[in-house]
């Protein structure tokens, strides 16, 4: 029979350095209360010079083979989401390999930006359901700060993005009713350059040029009304798809994670899909928007502080870049 996938364990991590909102008015012109109050967010994490995303992603990792009671020789396949990786090529998850010190197992890299763990998880679910590979771990991890411009010309996006790690381990469950239950994935390219990295890009002669780099263009850029405008209406359209395809509906929900965008649109995800407070998880308000890496940290915090228990029904959501967009209906 056809085993569901399910958690067997959950790790975070985020860098030492704390970056206040006043931090960030200390340089360029925004202010700590436009900050809260367009986005929610307090302060956030961003690395110092030296450290990289694989380090994060390596702590993570290893804190959910702990809880998981796994060793790295137990991983079968690594599949990592990033969308800032530490270089051009090879991707993180070779990298991740090498520092976790595993067997010569596939290490995959999913560039899905801010939807990158729904579907890194959909590949490792897809695995384990098809016998592939039996312990699947599951990475989404993120360097957004070196990406940023610190002066006004970037701070819409500058006071947004972060930097962090979450990590998963997947097996199969030996309960038919628990695990992954549905996924629902989503892409529509039309937007492509509304939340994007022009450059470094293969299409350039060189890369990178100088006139670019003053430019700019290799800055994340947003166009923030448009993604708010789709995020909010994108999100609790694909909950209630995976829910529905699981058999269950909203109400049924112990607690949804949304991918941590902003505040704002957590909220207005919540009110359309008629949720509680308490069915929600937010915590923008300390990491900021680490991308790939919101929903992995948020679960690792929700399964530590019990607010995920087993036999819960939960529902994981993402929407950004690309526009890409996903959900996941869990059973723990
Ligand atoms: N501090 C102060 N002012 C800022 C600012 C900042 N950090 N960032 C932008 N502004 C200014 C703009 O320059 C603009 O000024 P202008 O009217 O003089 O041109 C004004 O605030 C309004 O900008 P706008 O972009 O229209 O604001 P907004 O109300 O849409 O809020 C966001 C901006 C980014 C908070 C909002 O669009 C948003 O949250 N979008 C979704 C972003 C997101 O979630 N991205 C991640 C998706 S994965």
């Amino acid at each position: 029979m056809v085993s569901r996938a399910r958690f067997l364990g959950t790790g975070m991590a985020v860098p030492d350095r704390v970056v206040t909102n006043d931090d960030l008015s200390g340089r360029m012109e925004t202010t700590d209360e436009w900050i809260r109050t367009r986005t929610g967010i307090e302060e956030r994490r961003w690395v110092t010079e030296g450290e990289t995303g694989a380090e994060l992603a390596l702590a993570a990792s290893r804190q959910a083979l702990a809880m998981a009671s796994l060793q790295p020789s137990a991983i079968d396949a690594i599949v990592y989401a990033t969308s800032t990786p530490d270089h051009f090529a090879p991707g993180n998850g070779v990298f991740l390999q090498r520092m976790l010190g595993a067997d010569p197992i596939p290490a995959l890299d999913i560039r899905t930006q801010c939807s990158g763990f729904i579907y890194a998880l959909s590949v490792a679910d897809a695995w384990i359901r098809a016998g592939s590979y039996r312990t699947v771990l599951v990475v989404g991890a993120e360097v957004q700060s070196t990406g940023m411009d610190v002066t006004t010309r970037g701070r819409n996006t500058a006071v947004i993005f972060a930097d962090g790690a979450g990590a998963a381990v997947l097996g199969p469950s030996d309960d038919p009713d628990r695990g992954i239950l549905a996924i629902d994935l989503h892409s529509d390219g039309t937007h492509a350059e509304k939340l994007w990295v022009d450059a470094p890009g293969s299409m350039y002669h060189p890369r990178v040029s100088e006139a670019q780099l003053r430019e700019g263009r290799h800055f994340l850029a947003m166009d923030g009304k448009e993604v708010f405008r789709h995020a909010v209406a994108r999100m609790p359209e694909s909950v209630r798809a995976a829910l529905a395809a699981a058999g269950a509906a909203p109400a049924d929900l112990s607690l949804l994670i949304p991918h941590q965008a902003n505040l704002r649109i957590s909220e207005m995800v919540q009110r359309n899909l008629g949720l509680d407070n308490g069915q929600v998880y937010n915590n923008i308000q300390r990491y900021g928007n680490t991308t790939a890496a919101t929903i992995p940290i948020a679960l690792d915090e929700c399964v530590r502080a019990d607010r995920i228990r087993p036999g819960d029904l939960i529902a994981l959501t993402a929407f950004g870049s690309g526009f890409l967009w996903g959900s996941a209906a869990v059973r723990w």
